[in-house]
């Protein structure tokens, strides 16, 4: 994107406002005194290694609380409403965390090492993603929809030497191409382990119920998330062990988190959102959790803020339009009354969506804006703070994010920019692995990370998220890669080359769109498109696979090869394909 263009965003003299009461009992009381006079190392005191030096995230956020009031205290309520239905306090999390850490550590597993979770959404998830703290090791979570060829991406990117799985998902854990990994734990085996097959029921059956947390750093590993930029294989994000005191206070301010609150993040920890807000943010500030298993269904949605009294709810604008879609008839069947703030993440929540929730809710989402890489929230609304329908909000206290230019410069209200944050805050990533020239990328403005989103600033100081200045696709509030999806498509044997765009969607945000250049002697046809998306399925994920798939005769580029994506938008949308001066021939 041209910045230096000037280009102004919408005027937002008529926006609606959401107007807050001034009683409102908020964490965060007054936004801009708070703004003011924050300082990170008051939050630091509220960890216990500020006082003992000792650092390890599995200590604050469950066994400290073992050792205080919170003992029996549910931190996680859990369902798959079919086989399971339990609770786990936060003494059966130190006890269940220890014999997880015990099991590994059987295993071989020490401090530093990279550890692939990939589960379905049950309560091992959570559990040994701690018990890899305990032993300082670094998870890397994956996604339980994830094949083959995303799977062995960033095991084989991390060099795992252990994955953590089950009998169904291990099938799509390649060995062959993961030199590093040894050895797999098997959760929900019966018998016929291979030799490098152990079973998680036996090894933590006979596990003792303690194991001490290894001692850390700040500054050591605490978790990889895989994420996609616009040009190759997905990344992973490495985060420090620091970020903690980010995850706590942005649980606390922007999802206003208390101990009384039933607290339920519909996300999985295969993305950042469940890690983040999934385990860090909520337990280290003690409160309880509710996780469902299973696939996304409204009547069971509702039905689970019903069933637990949830009182606070994270989700997706994805979701509340799917939601939406499912009609009022099926909110109106159950009680949601229990609910009493509401936050909103992954893409930007509509006008149309906020009005709905509020609709059958009485509340308004509220925006958290931030991403993988920045590790904790960013720019939020507060639920104390007015803020104008639609807007993205503004900087958490103890940040700093705003919009420049090419150079830098902060751009004036209404004028487009880069979404920018002034590095420092305490989640941000420390480095992306093994990927030196990748991590500087974000760096290329001078005394910024750069987003790689575009928004503006209005003169009230909302900032106002406008899209992506790149490539990356969001479909349904996921990240995907479009050179990981053309990657996939050309391994098809009927493909010969394949560009991939994200195309705006009512309900998703936006689809994948695929346009495909056939080999010679394939004929293009609907059975064809229905068989290349499979494909993208069956190797790399569901969600990754296109929706929609034009083909064509050849995939513009431009003469050093690089797909010309601007042009595969305007053929998308029949728009004059502008400048093609750079592109072959
Ligand atoms: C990208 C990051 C980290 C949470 C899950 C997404 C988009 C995120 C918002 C929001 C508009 C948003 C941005 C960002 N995004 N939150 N509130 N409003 N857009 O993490 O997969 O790393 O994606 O998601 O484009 O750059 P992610």
């Amino acid at each position: 994107m041209a910045q230096t263009e000037s280009v102004s965003g919408p005027s937002t003299d008529h926006v609606e406002w959401e107007r807050k009461p001034k009683s409102i009992d908020a964490n965060l009381r007054d936004y801009e005194t708070a703004y003011k006079n924050f300082s990170w190392k008051d939050v630091e005191r509220e960890f216990d290694w500020s006082h003992t030096g000792k650092v390890n995230l599995v200590h604050e956020a469950v066994d400290r609380h073992a050792a205080s009031w919170r003992k029996n205290k549910v931190a996680l309520y859990y369902t798959d409403y079919d086989k399971r239905d339990e609770k786990f306090t936060f003494q059966d999390l130190k006890i269940q965390t220890s014999r997880a850490a015990h099991a590994l550590k059987s295993l071989g597993v020490k401090k530093g090492d990279r550890i692939g979770v990939f589960l379905p959404r049950i309560p091992e998830l959570y559990i040994v993603i701690l018990g890899i703290h305990r032993l300082g090791a670094i998870p890397v979570p994956l996604f339980e929809a994830f094949m083959q060829q995303a799977v062995q991406d960033r095991l084989g990117n991390s060099e795992a030497n252990v994955c953590i799985t089950t009998p169904a998902l291990k099938s799509r854990i390649p060995l062959a191409e993961l030199p590093a990994l040894k050895k797999l734990l098997l959760v929900g085996a019966s018998d016929g382990l291979a030799p490098n097959e152990s079973s998680y029921e036996s090894l933590t059956a006979k596990a003792p119920d303690w194991l001490e947390p290894e001692w850390l750093t700040v500054d050591d590993g605490l978790v990889i998330h895989y994420t996609s930029g616009s040009t190759g294989k997905s990344k992973g994000a490495l985060h420090r062990q620091y970020a903690m005191i980010g995850h706590y206070q942005t649980a606390k301010w922007a999802l206003d988190l208390r101990d009384d609150d039933i607290y339920w993040c519909t996300a999985d920890p295969g993305w950042v959102t469940g890690t983040s807000y999934g385990i860090y943010g909520p337990w280290t500030l003690g409160v309880s959790s509710v996780v469902i298993g299973g696939r996304f269904d409204p009547e069971r949605w509702y039905q689970t803020i019903q069933r637990y009294q949830v009182t606070m709810w994270y989700s997706a604008p994805t979701a509340f339009r799917m939601l939406m879609s499912a009609g009022e008839a099926v909110p109106a069947k159950y009680n949601l009354k229990s609910l009493r703030h509401i936050c909103s993440v992954g893409e930007p929540l509509n006008p149309e969506a906020l009005r709905w929730v509020k609709k059958i809710t009485g509340l308004a989402p509220h925006e958290t804006w931030w991403m993988t890489e920045t590790g904790m929230h960013i720019i939020c609304n507060y639920r104390s703070l007015d803020f104008k329908v639609g807007c993205t909000g503004k900087s958490f206290p103890g940040t700093y994010a705003s919009v420049v230019d090419d150079a830098g410069k902060e751009v004036p209200p209404g004028q487009l920019g880069h979404l920018v944050v002034k590095p420092g805050w305490p989640a941000m990533m420390k480095e992306i692995w093994n990927n030196k020239p990748k991590f500087d990328e974000y760096f290329r403005i001078p005394g910024w990370y750069s987003s790689g989103d575009t928004a503006y600033k209005d003169a009230d100081g909302y900032i106002w998220y406008q899209g992506r200045g790149d490539d990356v696709i969001k479909t349904a509030g996921e990240r995907v890669g479009p050179f990981e999806v053309e990657s996939a498509l050309v391994a098809h044997p009927a493909v010969a080359e394949a560009g991939v765009i994200g195309k705006p969607d009512a309900v998703r945000g936006q689809i994948i769109k695929a346009f495909i250049a056939l080999r010679k002697g394939h004929q293009p046809s609907d059975e064809l498109k229905k068989e290349i998306a499979d494909f993208v399925k069956k190797h790399l994920a569901a969600h990754a696979a296109p929706r929609e798939i034009d083909f064509v005769e050849k995939i513009p580029k431009t003469r050093s090869g690089k797909i010309m994506r601007r042009v595969l938008r305007a053929m998308d949308l029949g728009e004059p394909v502008g400048d093609v001066s750079t592109m072959e021939e």
